[in-house]
């Protein structure tokens, strides 16, 4: 068990103080006595964990001058270069992986396991990007002029704002930034006001590498506990690609107000994500991974598994199993032994939690299971297993906590069909060991998600795919694969080397 003491020595490690400057502009922490603060609190003790001065009009200036500056100096730096500063930050968070992990599950409430899991994924997307800094490939296109070449290239936008939300406090950070600054882009970070002290750290430890590294100040850190910087960063023309993670709600409002500057903006919003399985299916590997995705991050994963749909066939055991599986399902304090779920982030998602499951129950449902809240301060739930129906409005939408609705179905075709009757569209599964059943989940008139997975649960992407999904989930795309193309616009250039002037579509212009 990491007692209190050590939770010190986590902030020791990590160089946080009690009180500690909110706002980076890349060179500088912008702080004074006189600024606004914001408390972080432990959502396993409701404790104060340390508070943080939040951005002013002054610091919100100096933020935006210099990352501006910033971005006008890296689009010239040759981007294997610009690729190096990421593979020395990504050298940097594995020296400090044990500390940071630790943070994440402190502030977050996640447990160690998985905080140490989210700092190994922006890891990887160092090294992802790393590589991608040397590949970032235009196409070469024959004209259809004699003596006329055609190619196309990518250049950077300039400066991209990445919002991040509470549940993945540094992860999803690093699938933007570390893509954005091989991309030549300078960044400005505003993350959750839940989770400032992880955002302060990475940027710390950024810094010292921008240091070593004599980096212009393309990394920034704007930490508020309201919504005003957030709002001017997105009707910002100078912010050239906004990248928003959170709910489908807000999510909307960022993508219109964007679109009304005609600015870009990459959207990964909310998840109601189904897990089927067929009568075919392995129960040794479902089990598991539906409890991995209800019950994992209690919750509070974009990708976590909210439906549950069984073959009516398998329903009676599969439920049984499941109910023993979580039964063994430890609840406490994230950074405890043998802890399998923490709290929830704050009180107002306990109290939402509980409201959706008070509305299922007034919809019909029928509790399967029920475990059992730990007797401790702090914003515990405990999971909860019920026979919903898939149309009932309280299904329909996205409960951030461990709420896992099961149905049973009786054809493949109608569970997809009520996995895809939803608005939402970010990860789905099949359990199957019928290869006809898997290539018709992952046919075109299958699973209508950005990410669906065969005998693998919703949640847990590796970062070498692109992460995202359809609908209201936003249609975005971050992380690997080609992902890397919306941190840059695209040029298409025509060279005539001849000595005539032919035009394209055999147009005579006689003059
Ligand atoms: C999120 O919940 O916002 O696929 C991101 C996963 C993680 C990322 C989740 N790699 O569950």
């Amino acid at each position: 068990m990491i007692n209190h003491i050590d939770h010190a020595t986590i902030l020791d490690k990590l160089a946080l103080k009690p009180l500690n400057a909110g706002v980076f502009d890349g060179v500088r922490w912008l702080g004074s006595r006189q600024k606004k603060t914001l408390v972080s609190n432990n959502p396993t003790t409701w404790q104060p964990i340390a508070e943080v001065q939040c951005c002013d009009d002054e610091a919100f200036l100096q933020v935006q001058q210099h990352v501006c500056q910033a971005a006008q100096l890296w689009r010239t730096v040759p981007a294997p270069v610009r690729g190096e500063l990421v593979r020395k930050i990504g050298n940097k968070l594995r020296q400090h992986k044990a500390e940071l992990g630790a943070l994440v599950s402190l502030e977050m409430g996640k447990i160690y396991q998985e905080g140490l899991g989210e700092v190994q994924e922006m890891i990887d997307m160092a090294d992802f990007a790393v590589g991608q800094s040397r590949m970032l490939y235009g196409k070469t296109l024959h004209s259809e002029r004699p003596l006329h070449r055609m190619y196309e290239q990518w250049h950077p936008l300039g400066v991209v704002a990445v919002i991040t939300a509470f549940n993945f406090p540094v992860a999803v950070w690093a699938w933007n930034a570390f893509n954005a600054l091989i991309c030549g882009n300078a960044v400005i970070w505003r993350p959750s006001p839940k989770t400032p002290l992880c955002a302060i750290a990475v940027q710390q430890l950024c810094e010292a590498v921008m240091l070593e590294e004599k980096a212009p100040p393309v990394l920034s850190l704007l930490v508020e506990s309201g919504t005003d910087y957030v709002e001017r960063l997105v009707d910002d023309p100078q912010v050239d690609l906004v990248s928003f993670t959170g709910s489908s709600a807000v999510g909307r409002q960022v993508g219109q107000r964007v679109a009304a500057r005609m600015g870009r903006s990459l959207l990964e919003l909310s998840g109601n994500n189904a897990l089927i399985v067929d009568h075919t299916a392995d129960l040794d590997l479902a089990i598991p991974a539906i409890v991995f995705g209800s019950v994992g991050t209690a919750g509070q994963r974009c990708t976590s598994t909210r439906r549950l749909f069984v073959h009516h066939k398998i329903y009676e055991a599969l439920t049984e199993r499941l109910v023993k599986a979580y039964q063994q399902v430890k609840i406490g304090d994230p950074l405890g032994d043998g802890v399998l779920m923490g709290p929830l982030i704050d009180d107002a998602a306990k109290r939402q939690f509980d409201s959706a499951v008070s509305e299922t129950i007034k919809a019909g449902g029928k509790l399967i299971f029920h475990g059992q809240t730990p007797d401790l301060t702090g914003s515990f739930v405990a999971p909860v297993i019920m026979a919903s129906d898939n149309h009932w409005s309280i299904v329909q939408q996205e409960t951030f906590g461990p709420l896992l609705h099961v149905m049973p179905f009786e054809h493949l075709k109608e569970a997809i069909e009520w996995q895809n009757a939803v608005n939402q569209g970010l990860s789905s599964a099949l359990f199957t060991n019928d290869l006809r059943h898997a290539e018709q989940f992952l046919s075109a008139s299958g699973s209508d998600c950005g990410i669906a997975n065969i005998n693998i649960g919703t949640s847990g992407a590796e970062i070498g795919g692109a992460f995202g999904g359809e609908k209201e989930t936003g249609g975005g795309r971050e992380a690997g694969s080609d992902a890397w193309q919306n941190y840059m616009r695209r040029q298409t250039n025509t060279i005539n080397w001849g000595n005539d002037l032919p035009l394209a579509q055999g147009i005579d212009f006689d003059l």
